[in-house]
């Protein structure tokens, strides 16, 4: 079944889909605790093969970001990566900026973030090589204190602000975050992202950005009835933010050209983990933008 062909099944085949996804509300409802880190709490296994749906683990998408973030940033500011998850982004940039941050609201996404990093660096003491996905050498190993993660509500007011006046102006990395958050916490990210990249670092943003019904994406992300791919199933049962679109429209609402010059905007793919197994990635339709704040101007 290709992706398009998922998008065109017939609407009462949908509607079998509902069952398991008020089942997983519910179960969700019932829980206590942050979402995100009653989710991440239960991960055991990252990358291509594991749990985490949007953790494909592709060396093409890695490739392609870390390719654009050092054609667009300054080299010679940090890099944040906001919403970092297992930061396996923010150890792909870190060789290629003076120092990276990882910043997540979920203290088990950061534990997890600081685990594979150890085990990271353990494997390149090993091998003694750190070879660069993108082209020429980058600076060496990504070992604290260059990376470092650290929790912490991006989406809060003046949360930017505080994280500036300790790194300075940077470079702000973000992948997959925009897109779970309601508008007041759009608004309020924009205005951290800002905060951070001041007048000299450059803002990365991939988003998704499904075209189709909140159905059609559970199709094309595998569920058929009942039966729904288990990456898949864990984010509704922990009762993660369902997906929002963050495409062309909500860039210009939440980052004005009056304030924000864009550099590059355009679509993108962002690769799944194996939603079952024996299978390859998933293709999720996103969307890129490149930004830089001009001087004086606020987010709205
Ligand atoms: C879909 S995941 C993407 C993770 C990572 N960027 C990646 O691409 O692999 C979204 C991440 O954002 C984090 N997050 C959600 N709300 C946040 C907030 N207000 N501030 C910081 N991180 C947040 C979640 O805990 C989760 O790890």
């Amino acid at each position: 079944m290709t992706d398009r062909a998922s998008t065109q099944r017939a609407p009462w085949r949908r509607a079998l889909l509902v069952p398991t996804l008020v089942r997983a509300g519910l179960r969700a409802f019932r829980a206590r605790g942050g979402a995100w880190d009653r989710y991440w709490r239960g991960i055991r296994q990252t990358g291509a093969g594991g749990e985490v749906l949007w953790d494909g683990d592709s060396a093409e998408e890695r490739g392609w970001i870390v390719g654009l973030a050092r054609r667009a940033m300054d080299a010679g500011l940090p890099l944040v990566d906001v919403g970092c998850g297992n930061g396996r982004y923010t150890r792909a940039l870190a060789p290629w900026f003076t120092a990276a941050v990882g910043v997540d609201v979920s203290a088990e996404a950061v534990a997890h973030a600081e685990r594979e990093t150890r085990a990271d660096v353990e494997a390149l003491r090993r091998t003694s090589a750190a070879p660069g996905e993108a082209g020429a050498a980058p600076r060496g190993p990504s070992a604290p204190p260059r990376l470092s993660f650290r929790v912490l509500d991006m989406a809060e007011a003046g949360a930017g602000a505080r994280l500036g006046a300790e790194v300075g102006a940077a470079n702000v990395f973000v992948r997959g975050l925009f897109h779970t958050l309601d508008a007041a916490q759009r608004g309020r990210l924009a205005e951290s992202c800002r905060a951070l990249v001041g007048g000299r670092g450059t803002l990365l943003l991939v988003e998704t950005d499904f075209p189709g019904s909140a159905l059609a994406y559970l199709e094309l992300l595998g569920a058929r009835g009942g039966d729904y791919p288990a990456p898949l199933l864990r984010c509704l049962e922990a009762g993660l933010p369902p997906p929002a679109r963050f495409g062309a429209r909500e860039l210009a609402l939440r980052f004005p050209e009056a304030s924000w010059e864009h550099v590059e905007a355009g679509s993108a793919e962002l690769r799944s983990a194996a939603m079952r197994p024996g299978q390859t990635s998933t293709r999720i339709p996103a969307f890129y933008a490149v930004l830089r704040a001009r001087p004086g101007r606020r987010s709205p």
